[in-house]
């Protein structure tokens, strides 16, 4: 594995849980308090984790799936392929809350919004951390954002460059 330059942080771990639970405060607002949650892995996992308590404490009543996609290969540029791994949750005649760590092309969104919908979801709506509006190839409907950031690579909460940096608690950027 090659040395990379550890990341410059750019949003703090604090401000990411101050932020994760007014997007719980909006989602319960939106959707009620019946929630089915489809966590988008790897990526999504530690963002999920957090949300998951966060509509907890905001009296949602959740349950839990998973979906495992992968666009990007070790490098920074989505394919603009999506490869499913594995099973599609059973969503029929669930509210979906579809969560994700970046909207980035929009290409992986728009297709797990699009199997949910197949797989008959009452339901889809799109939660994500981060969202980088100038990169969208695909339109998709961006429920709830937690923040929006500027087109640079990001690693930290659970989001990786080449599987590191997974681990960080605060969002970073990694410089070339
Ligand atoms: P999209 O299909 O192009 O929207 O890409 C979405 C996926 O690409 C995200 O769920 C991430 O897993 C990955 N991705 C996009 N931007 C970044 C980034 O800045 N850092 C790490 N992964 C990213
Ligand atoms: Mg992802």
């Amino acid at each position: 594995m090659p040395e990379q330059n550890r990341p410059s942080l750019l949003i703090p771990r604090d401000d990411i849980a101050r932020r994760v639970d007014a997007l719980a405060a909006e989602i319960v607002a939106a959707m009620g308090k019946d929630i089915h949650m489809v966590a988008v892995l790897k990526g999504g996992f530690v963002f999920a984790a957090d949300l998951l308590r966060a509509l907890g404490r905001q009296g949602a009543r959740v349950t839990v799936d998973f979906v495992h996609l992968a666009s990007y290969g070790a490098g920074k540029e989505s394919s603009g392929r999506v490869r499913v791994m594995g099973e599609i949750p059973d969503v029929s005649g669930r509210r979906v809350l579809l969560v994700d760590d970046i909207l980035d092309s929009g290409h992986s969104a728009a297709r797990a919004v699009e199997l949910l919908r197949k797989g008959g979801a009452a339901e889809v709506h799109v939660c994500a951390l981060l969202d980088k509006p100038e990169r969208r190839r695909v339109e998709i409907p961006a429920d709830f954002i937690g923040f929006t950031i500027p087109d640079r690579f990001v690693v930290g909460y659970g989001i990786d460059y080449a599987e590191q940096w997974r681990e960080l608690e605060g969002v970073g950027v990694v410089e070339d």
